[in-house]
């Protein structure tokens, strides 16, 4: 079948793979949408590993159900983690914590290809049906949003606080969304792409944005806050944007580290000694997390669908990936239909 393979340095290419075969307790799915994510445009940056078929956010109809208690034609998510099940972070719902859970996850190893193709191999345990009442782009766009309630999960925002998170991405936008949702009086961004930043304002959920290549901004950050931003959700994982977090939020301040740096960087912790901060790592999500983002796009609380810049074929992929990488493009979430021709 037909898949979108990682080959180098920011190259993709159309591929033949052949059909994923399932083990025990395994399902094979029919994937409709995929989501390009923010850790994906990581991987091709570097290139690496060769032969990743990337896509672990998506939407999809079981096509062979196995020996579990899913049917031929649910329509599900999963969760692309791996927990082993039985140490004590998965016994107590924190997959998340197991050492296990990106070993075999899909769309981010070797071992377990992702959506970027007709059809996937998931593990049951992982997977959840979904309601009829949401779109299958809707579907795709779980995981990314699980992303954003985790992290402002941790980030404990009073009523009134002041909020920035740097980086509008898709993690950048739904955290927002969520901050404000969680009582935020002000929810700023902060961007090096002002055709983004000024989307976020379009969408609704950001009151103000800052261009983070001013030298202004500092000046104008005490300004607006008096002392700095209460809380801060870092959604980029560079060197400036985690520096800048330590350095615009208030003494006794917290920031939430939910961007991947792909290599060590350098940051200025005195100041994080200095001013008491709390500093906070993000990582993905509980499945409770993934059963509440369904909750709440069912019952349209919550609208992600406007984040969803354009759905594009297996071919158009590369030019997906060149689109959110250009620094210009206002695209946001990029998802792709492997049976668009
Ligand atoms: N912790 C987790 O569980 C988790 C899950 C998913 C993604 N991520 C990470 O979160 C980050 C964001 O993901 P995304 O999908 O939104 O990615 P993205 O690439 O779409 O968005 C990142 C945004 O940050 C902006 N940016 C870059 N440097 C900046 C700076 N110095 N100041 C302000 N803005 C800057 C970029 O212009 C871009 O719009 C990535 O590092 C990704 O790997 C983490
Ligand atoms: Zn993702
Ligand atoms: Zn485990």
């Amino acid at each position: 079948m037909k898949c979108v393979k990682l080959k180098g340095e920011k190259e993709l290419v159309v591929s033949e793979m052949p059909e994923p075969i399932k083990k025990d307790g395994e399902l094979i799915v029919e994937v409709k949408k995929a989501g390009i994510c923010g850790s994906d445009i990581h991987n091709w940056f570097l290139g690496k590993p060769e032969g990743l078929v990337l896509g672990h956010e998506f939407c999809g109809i079981v096509v062979d159900a196995g020996n579990t208690n899913f049917k031929v034609g649910d329509r599900v998510t999963s969760l692309p983690i791996s927990p082993c099940g039985n140490c004590q972070a998965c016994q107590t719902g924190n997959l998340q914590y197991c050492r296990q859970t990106w070993a075999d996850a899909l769309g981010l190893s070797l071992t377990r290809l992702g959506a970027l193709a007709p059809k996937i191999r998931v593990r049951s345990d992982m997977t959840l049906k979904v309601p009829d009442n949401i779109s299958d782009e809707e579907v795709a766009m779980v995981e990314p949003t699980a992303v954003g309630l985790h992290a402002i999960n941790l980030a404990d925002i009073k009523i009134g606080d002041k909020v920035l998170v740097i980086g509008a991405g898709i993690i950048g936008l739904v955290s927002a969304m969520f901050a404000k949702k969680a009582g935020a009086s002000l929810v700023a961004i902060s961007e090096t792409n002002m055709a983004r930043a000024k989307k976020a304002i379009d969408l609704g959920d950001v009151d103000k944005y800052y261009d983070a290549t001013s030298s202004n901004i500092m000046q104008e950050v005490m300004s607006d806050t008096k002392d700095g931003f209460d809380v801060i959700i870092e959604c980029c994982g560079n060197e400036k944007a985690v520096s800048s977090a330590l350095t615009l939020v208030k003494p006794g301040g917290t920031v939430v580290l939910v961007g991947v740096a792909t290599k060590a960087i350098t940051v200025p912790m005195t100041i994080a000694v200095t001013n008491e901060l709390t500093l906070k790592g993000a990582i993905a999500y509980t499945k409770k997390d993934f059963k509440t983002c369904i909750n709440l796009m069912v019952n349209k609380e919550i609208d992600v669908l406007k984040f969803v810049s354009d759905v594009v074929s297996l071919n158009e992929v590369q030019k997906a990936y060149e689109r959110l990488t250009s620094g210009t493009d206002d695209a946001i979430k990029i998802l792709v239909d492997p049976n668009k021709a």
